[in-house]
């Protein structure tokens, strides 16, 4: 394929932050995007050179944006696989339809994984209360049930330890998704993510494993290197490219995991898209994630993956805005190295992702704990 070079046109589904440190990364690359989202307002509709207004369910939309642009990409992992079939009649979409309707589904999504040969969290399907019973006796209490779509930053989620707790879950989130997954709780050392990159060449570029602490369910704090031993980073980096591979990626794949107490990985879920845990190399690395993705779906060659140091990226949730206003940004940004990325977004809501912060350090504790230092002067 004859790559896409600067001055051509990308087009990206969904406005969120990720397609905003897209757009900006594009515009650095001298890119032109069209981002295509309801609101004239979003995150990337900001910055990008044209905002399309239209439903990310919409197929007439979504073929618009395609045929406006060179080649498609999206930043939301729920848009309507509809929509994506309509852009792919106009134009390529990377990663595409294909694997865009594996990651959507945990179910289809842990059996794609297994299929490779990976190990994944125990997990059983539940289509139906009377399913319940079996797929707990399978996976044991503690438990996770989960929507199989839809779910995000913890949402569709419930953790039960009684299988009393388990019937009344079961009922409300069957109530949102007709099919539920439930898995065991993993009792694990730490979680882990690798931002793996594929080329239509099939060349795969993985950055170092980023180490993962979540609170209510939403990424809080990623710290890369992850503080693992070497044998696991290289493991945890294979994995994602066996992935990418076999589901025939062409862009960025995340693949979240799981280190067990005895040393296993396992893999909890796939984003086919720039991840919340790959932020840090916008200021770590010499290639941003944003401008790998760029580089994988134009066809040009993949960049380098390595950090010029360690790194770590503390999000900042709407949290942080309630009651004064705006948080203390002053105090936070007099913390040497610190960056600040917000993401322009005008209602602050618990939950919320406002931007982050990020500090690149001597070490990976030294930079969590600046990271951390910086959060804590927000208030
Ligand atoms: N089976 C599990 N065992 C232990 N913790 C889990 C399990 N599933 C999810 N979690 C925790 O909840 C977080 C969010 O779950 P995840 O499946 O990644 O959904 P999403 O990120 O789409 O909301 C995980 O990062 C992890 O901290
Ligand atoms: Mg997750």
């Amino acid at each position: 394929m004859a790559p896409l070079l600067p001055g051509s046109r990308v087009g990206i589904i969904g406005g969120g932050q990720l397609g905003r440190m897209l757009a900006l990364e594009a515009r650095r690359l001298g890119y032109f995007t069209c981002v295509l989202d309801p609101d004239p307002r979003a995150p990337a509709a900001q910055v990008a050179d044209l905002h399309l207004a239209g439903g990310l369910a919409d197929p007439v939309a979504a073929a618009a944006l395609a045929r406006g642009v060179d080649v498609v990409t999206y930043e939301f992992e729920n848009v309507d696989p509809n929509a994506v079939a309509a852009a792919e009649t106009a134009r390529a979409v990377h990663p595409s339809g294909a694997v865009l309707r594996i990651a959507q589904h945990r179910l289809r999504e842990k059996e794609a994984v297994i299929g490779l040969g990976i190990p994944v969290t125990p997990f059983a399907a539940v289509r139906s209360a009377s399913d319940l019973g079996a797929a707990i006796e399978r996976v044991g209490l503690p438990a996770v049930l989960k929507t199989a779509a839809s779910g995000y930053d913890g949402k569709g989620q419930a953790v039960v330890r009684r299988w009393a707790d388990a019937e009344a879950a079961c009922a409300a989130l069957l109530s949102r998704c007709d099919t539920l997954i439930v898995e065991g709780l993993v009792d694990f050392e730490l979680e882990l993510s690798v931002v793996c990159a594929r080329a239509a060449d099939g060349t795969t570029a993985c950055y170092a494993p980023g180490e993962n602490r979540h609170s209510g369910g939403i990424l809080d704090l990623t710290v890369a290197p992850a503080r693992v031993p070497s044998v696991v980073a290289a493991r945890a980096q294979d994995i994602a490219a066996v992935i990418a591979t076999g589901l025939g990626v062409i862009g960025l794949l995340a693949v979240e995991m799981f280190l067990t107490r005895d040393g296993r990985l396992l893999v909890n879920e796939l984003a086919p898209r720039p991840h919340n845990s790959g932020h840090h190399t916008l200021d770590a690395c010499p290639t941003s994630q944003f401008e790998q993705l760029l580089r994988a779906i134009c066809g040009l060659p993949l960049g380098a993956t390595d950090l010029y140091a360690p790194a770590a990226m503390a999000n900042l949730l709407g949290d942080l805005w309630s009651g004064v206003g705006q948080p203390d940004f002053p105090r936070a940004l007099a913390v040497p190295g610190v960056r600040l990325h917000l993401y322009g977004k005008a209602e602050a809501r618990p939950g919320r992702k406002m931007g982050h912060l990020c500090v690149v350090a001597g070490t990976a504790e030294e930079a969590s704990e600046r990271v951390l230092q910086a959060r804590g002067r927000l208030r």
